[in-house]
């Protein structure tokens, strides 16, 4: 009803451009306009800041002109005074301005990314190494691909370090390099480098450098919208003959129990604000990213991770994972009034209980290909 209103009586050219913004902001929320806006209007002015902003840098970042993302802008802005008008929102909208667009993409590059769920904690380095060792016991590896005495290996947002540095014991003539927003753990093997970067700007690196490129879990960091070209970015700086190695769950837990439902529709939701997948497209489509940037031999395989005691120790170190990643959700979402200390206790305690006592695991896919 809202965008009928907003669109209605509009000269054709007013009307074409209005349509196209609106629409061009529903693809970055992944909803159809109309769903895009309700889900908007009832986030409120914090969530509505953030996601206008991360939609701006977005628009900067795919190199899209000034005068188009003002007018998208204006468009929205228009749109909000519509729906305060209709009262179908009660809360005004703070516009993020040109200075915070661009201190939001200067932060990005130089500490990290606006899209970014879950910016690093001092806590988040014990998670991701649980959370490395509960995937590598469960693979049996650390990593699926045919690699033979690689010289160059390079992770992609690398986080702690920890599977470059296993790497890095096992193939000890590479360089490997980790690259990262923000460093990882200090005491690295004498092969490994870390490298500043963000991923989004493209790496770092010459075309056809590297053996054996690697990324794990960056559905956290990467938008929807950027995947296909974030993995053209990894095939172009592998030789040929090298191979590149993607891991991605989806944003569901299997058999998942209700206060682990909410908790993952509450990341969802926050998700979905910073144009992040939140519906399995990323984890579903592994293989074909890799397939459309131009990978041969191309294989895909999925794996399943216990969680609770009754998966044993795997089990056991992702009941720690996932209590340590909900709980800094749970603190991203209280530090924007989404969701109360209490409640986020409430249902971190309640989720606990299901995984002790359902049997629920957590599925990731893997897919590697080979640069003809
Ligand atoms: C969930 S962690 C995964 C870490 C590691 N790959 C692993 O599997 O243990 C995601 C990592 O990606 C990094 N990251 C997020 N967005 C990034 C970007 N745009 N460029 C580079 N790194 C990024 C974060 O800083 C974080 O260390």
């Amino acid at each position: 009803m809202l965008l009928e209103r907003f669109l209605a009586n509009r000269a054709d050219r007013t009307l074409q451009a209005y349509t196209a913004d609106i629409a061009d902001f529903a693809r970055f929320l992944q909803q159809a306009p109309d769903a895009a806006v309700a889900r908007f209007l009832s986030g409120g002015p914090d969530l509505g800041h953030h996601t206008v902003l991360a939609y701006a840098v977005g628009l900067r970042q795919q190199g899209r002109a000034r005068a188009t993302i003002n007018r998208r802008l204006a468009t929205l802005r228009a749109l909000m005074r519509t729906a305060q008008d209709l009262h179908l929102m009660e809360w005004s909208l703070d516009m993020p301005s040109e200075d915070q667009i661009s201190a939001a993409v200067e932060e990005r590059s130089t500490s990290e990314s606006v899209h970014y769920l879950l910016p690093r904690h001092p806590d988040e380095i014990d998670r991701l190494d649980i959370q490395h060792y509960a995937l590598r016991e469960t693979l049996g590896a650390n990593y699926l691909a045919p690699v033979d005495l690689p010289t160059t290996v390079l992770d992609v947002g690398c986080g702690t370090g920890q599977w470059g540095f296993e790497v890095s014991v096992k193939f000890p003539n590479a360089l490997v390099i980790g690259l990262d927003l923000m460093a990882g753990k200090p005491d690295r093997p004498p092969r490994y480098r870390w490298v500043k970067g963000n991923l989004l700007e493209g790496l770092p690196f010459a075309r056809d450098r590297i053996d054996f490129v690697h990324q794990r879990l960056l559905i956290t960091g990467v938008p929807l919208a950027f995947w296909p070209a974030v993995v053209a970015e990894l095939v172009r700086v592998t030789r040929p003959g090298g191979w590149v190695e993607l891991v991605e769950p989806p944003g569901w837990i299997d058999q998942q129990g209700p206060a682990t439902e909410r908790l993952l529709g509450l990341t969802a939701e926050f998700s979905t604000s910073l144009g992040l997948d939140t519906t399995g497209v990323v984890f579903e489509s592994l293989d074909g990213y890799l397939q459309e940037a131009g990978l041969a031999r191309v294989v895909r395989r999925q794996i399943s991770v216990p969680i609770g005691r009754w998966g044993g120790q795997v089990g056991s170190l992702m009941v720690t994972d996932l209590r340590a990643g909900f709980t800094r959700v749970c603190e991203v979402l209280k530090a924007r009034s989404l969701l109360s200390a209490e409640e986020g206790r409430d249902l971190i305690r309640l989720a606990q209980e299901e995984w002790e006592h359902g049997r629920m695991s957590w599925t990731f896919g893997i897919a590697f290909g080979q640069k003809p």
